[in-house]
């Protein structure tokens, strides 16, 4: 026995042994504390990349699963009622990676339902694209309908909001980690020149503001949070407006997915228009 054995009764193998066990133990106490900082937890390298979009059942939010779905990926396109939705339906019959969940964003056991179901599934994106307008003649000054205001809110502000709560761990448990919403640059405050839409325009810069402060929040678990807007789009929305003041959805849908491809961690909390450009708050 040598001099360190007299010690201690540990010879000098132990010792070597029990360093190592203490490097491992300050790898794992190291590893623990910054998980509970927000650091990400290691990815499964055969991840299919998935995206949970609301309101795909016609739209833009159609659209999205449409283009999501052609560049195989895991759709999991989310409607308030799959059994009317026919053309989603449709959609779904042709791309085997499709996959129709019901979900309306006024509903928030539902969505904590939805969470709970695919509590194992990853979501690279998760696109927030339910909205309403509210109806013009709900929002005219002298004859606002109040309550119309409420159901405009909790659509396009507590909506996204609540799903992106509910879906974190999923996000956080993604590769490409975004949550996105699409705006409109009528949330804008900045840009506000005419006054039309009261409750629609409200709505959409309290959304701005959720996402803004979920950005600063997310940011340490590497989370991308950003907002898009299509621009005056031609959809079921705008119906009524003349067709040459609107775009095409699938070019409205083309220029939000590239800017949602471009978001990085750097870009966190930005609000786009379709070109990219930064939007006034
Ligand atoms: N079109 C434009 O010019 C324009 C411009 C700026 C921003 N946007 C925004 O783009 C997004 C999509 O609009 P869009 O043009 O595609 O409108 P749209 O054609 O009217 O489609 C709206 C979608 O939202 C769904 N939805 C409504 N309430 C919902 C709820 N409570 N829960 C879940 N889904 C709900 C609808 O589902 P149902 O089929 O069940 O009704 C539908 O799928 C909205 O957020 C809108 O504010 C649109």
């Amino acid at each position: 026995m040598d001099r360190e054995g007299d010690r201690g009764g540990i010879d000098r193998r132990e010792l070597v042994r029990g360093s190592a066990a203490l490097a491992v133990m300050g790898t794992l106490v190291g590893r623990i504390a910054a998980a509970a900082e927000g650091e990400p937890l290691p990815k499964p390298a055969d991840q299919q990349t998935t995206v949970l979009i609301t309101g795909a059942s016609r739209g833009i939010g159609l659209e999205f699963a449409r283009r999501y779905a052609e560049r195989n990926w895991r759709v999991i396109a989310t409607c308030r009622d799959p059994q009317a939705a026919a053309a989603l339906q449709a959609l779904a019959a042709r791309h085997a990676n499709v996959v129709i969940e019901a979900l309306d964003v006024l509903d928030h056991a539902g969505i904590d339902a939805l969470a709970a179901r695919l509590a194992s599934q990853p979501v690279d994106i998760l696109l927030n694209n339910a909205g309403i307008g509210g109806g013009m003649e709900n929002q005219l000054f002298g004859r606002l309908n109040y309550a119309t205001f409420n159901e405009v809110m909790a659509v396009n502000a507590i909506g996204p909001m609540k799903v992106c709560e509910a879906f974190v761990k999923h996000v956080e448990a993604s590769r490409l980690r975004k949550m996105m919403t699409v705006s409109s640059s009528q949330g804008s405050i900045g840009s506000v020149d005419a006054p039309r839409l009261y409750w629609y325009r409200s709505s959409k810069s309290a959304v701005n503001m959720l996402m803004a402060n979920l950005a600063l929040q997310l940011k340490n678990r590497g989370i991308i949070v950003g907002l898009v807007t299509p621009g005056a789009t031609d959809t079921d929305f705008m119906k009524g407006l003349p067709k040459k003041m609107l775009r095409p959805v699938a070019d409205a849908v083309a220029d939000m997915a590239r800017e949602i491809d471009r978001f990085d961690l750097s870009m966190s909390g930005q609000f786009l228009d379709t070109k990219g450009q930064i939007i006034p708050w």
